[in-house]
């Protein structure tokens, strides 16, 4: 995304202007000029189109006068402005746009908000994003080109936005990718390649390196796949870090179930299941560009679970690099597994904080619905301060209760525990609380991301598909503790 200011519209090359409204049609800063630049007829328009100003409406208006750009796309702000408001503001109009304008100005920026102009430019970036490399029929896409109309120099902000922006693209974009394209070694590479770029440190561990390490989820739960597992590891350190943060991520890059099977309608969207690894590094990558002051390492748990001869079985046992064991009694909740060994190397690192993100359970989805995450964790002050990030990176997250008597859920007659639960009720804590045996002592917290990462329907600036949620929550998270 490139990002210029100009101070007025006839200092414009745009294809559109972007203008924001109040409800009752009033206008927000900078439309008057436009309003009158249209002529009288818009309000008419507008009337007709029913736009009022209330949030979420969106108009896109031929502008009639060579001295304004072509389209005119009039966003509703609603009463009550805040930065996520205007973010899902920005996104609507970018996507009620057309593909070819690649050049917008906006006066969306001008609001009494602290950044302000990192939201606009968040919400218009986020809401560019198309996954099109698979469509024969698409032309290559410029970058988009920003012109904020008026108001101070914005460079800080829009350098912090396109960084969050590519990021949370990147995430997405390894989300959306054929899962025929993405084994974990290939996932692994693109995440290096991506790494090396921003001066991250990377390490990828597989073969019989994991079986020294003592990778014991990775290694049963891949086995059933020809393509192999991985542990990839990202580090960034700062010079003299305030704190250091511990970032883990499931990356099941199909999960098919395993020999516990899924039903092909629960399988359809599995390529999402390494949404966490992809969050994960992803964020790493940004808060390295951003320098922030903060150690952060990312570790993403790649495995492919498929029912090949190799497999494992439901009944098997594993033994972990902590010396805890767990019977496996349905393949398909592989997620923790894999976690599990991830964990283990964070808590060894004893680090200020450690995060995990997964799409671990239907349960938290069935719990929360598509579009907000569950927080679990050991320490009620680090749930809160990443619900806090959360909220700020406007991303939609809900404290979830994990009572240890809820333990006995998964008691297994075997061994320490069992990868399931017993009946049908608590699938979101039952895992949460397996987690917790590996997470240590120190402050943990788990997103169980099962809703949010992937969507059946386009909102606002998240596309249909991967959203890269949790990638702007770290980052948040990161610059709290920075
Ligand atoms: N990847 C799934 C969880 C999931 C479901 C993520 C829907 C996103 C959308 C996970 O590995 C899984 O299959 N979990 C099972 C566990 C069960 C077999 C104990 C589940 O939640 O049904
Ligand atoms: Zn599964
Ligand atoms: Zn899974």
């Amino acid at each position: 995304m490139h990002v210029r200011s100009i101070r007025s519209l006839s200092a414009s090359d745009a294809d559109a202007v972007i203008v924001g409204m109040f409800p009752g049609r009033r206008g927000g800063a900078g439309a008057a000029t436009v309003l009158k630049g249209m002529g009288p007829w818009v309000r008419k328009a507008l009337e007709t189109a029913k736009f009022d100003g209330d949030a979420g409406q969106v108009a896109v208006l031929p502008s009639t006068n060579s001295d304004l750009p072509a389209q005119v796309v009039f966003v509703g702000l609603g009463a009550d402005v805040d930065l996520e408001s205007l973010r899902q503001a920005a996104g609507r109009a970018m996507r009620a746009l057309p593909e070819k304008a690649r050049t917008v100005a906006t006066t969306l920026h001008r609001m009494e908000l602290d950044g302000a102009a990192q939201a606009v430019l968040e919400g218009l970036a986020l809401g560019d994003y198309r996954f099109d490399r698979y469509r024969s029929s698409f032309p290559v896409r410029e970058e988009l080109s920003v012109e904020l109309l008026g108001g101070a120099n914005q460079e800080v902000e829009a350098a912090a936005a396109g960084i969050i922006a590519e990021a949370v693209g990147l995430a997405r974009d390894l989300v959306n990718e054929s899962p025929s394209r993405k084994a974990p070694l290939e996932f692994a590479e693109r995440i290096a390649a991506a790494a090396g770029e921003a001066g991250v440190a990377h390490e990828v561990w597989s073969g019989d390196r994991l079986v020294e390490e003592k990778m014991t989820g990775l290694l049963a739960v891949g086995g059933g796949s020809h393509r192999p597992p991985c542990l990839v590891r990202l580090e960034y350190r700062p010079r003299r870090p305030k704190a250091t943060i511990y970032l883990v991520g499931k990356g099941i890059v199909f999960d098919s179930g395993g020999l516990s099977l899924k039903a092909a309608n629960f399988m359809d969207t599995m390529k999402s299941d390494m949404a966490g690894a992809a969050a994960v590094a992803a964020a790493v990558i940004a808060i390295a560009r951003l320098g922030l002051r903060v150690t952060v390492v990312g570790l993403a748990a790649m495995a492919e679970n498929l029912p090949g001869g190799g497999a494992q079985r439901p009944g098997d046992v594993l033994a972990y690099r902590n010396g805890k064991t767990v019977e496996v009694l349905n393949t398909d909740a592989e997620g923790r597994l894999v976690m599990a060994d991830a964990l283990c190397l964070a808590a060894e690192a004893e680090p200020d904080l450690i995060v995990d993100l997964a799409t671990l359970t239907g349960a938290a989805k069935v719990g929360l619905g598509p579009k907000i995450a569950g927080l679990f964790g050991n320490d009620e002050e680090a749930i809160a301060r990443v619900k806090a990030a959360a909220d700020a990176a406007g991303e939609r997250t809900w404290p979830m209760p994990m009572p240890k008597d809820y333990f006995s859920l998964i008691e297994s007659s075997v061994a320490d525990m069992k990868n399931t639960i017993t009946g049908r009720y608590g699938g979101a804590q039952g895992a949460a609380l397996l987690l917790a045996e590996f997470a240590g002592e120190g402050p943990w917290v788990h997103v169980d991301i099962a809703g949010p990462a992937f969507v059946d329907k386009a909102e606002h600036y998240i596309p249909q598909g991967g959203t890269g949620f949790g990638v702007r929550t770290l980052v948040e998270l990161a610059t709290g503790m920075g």
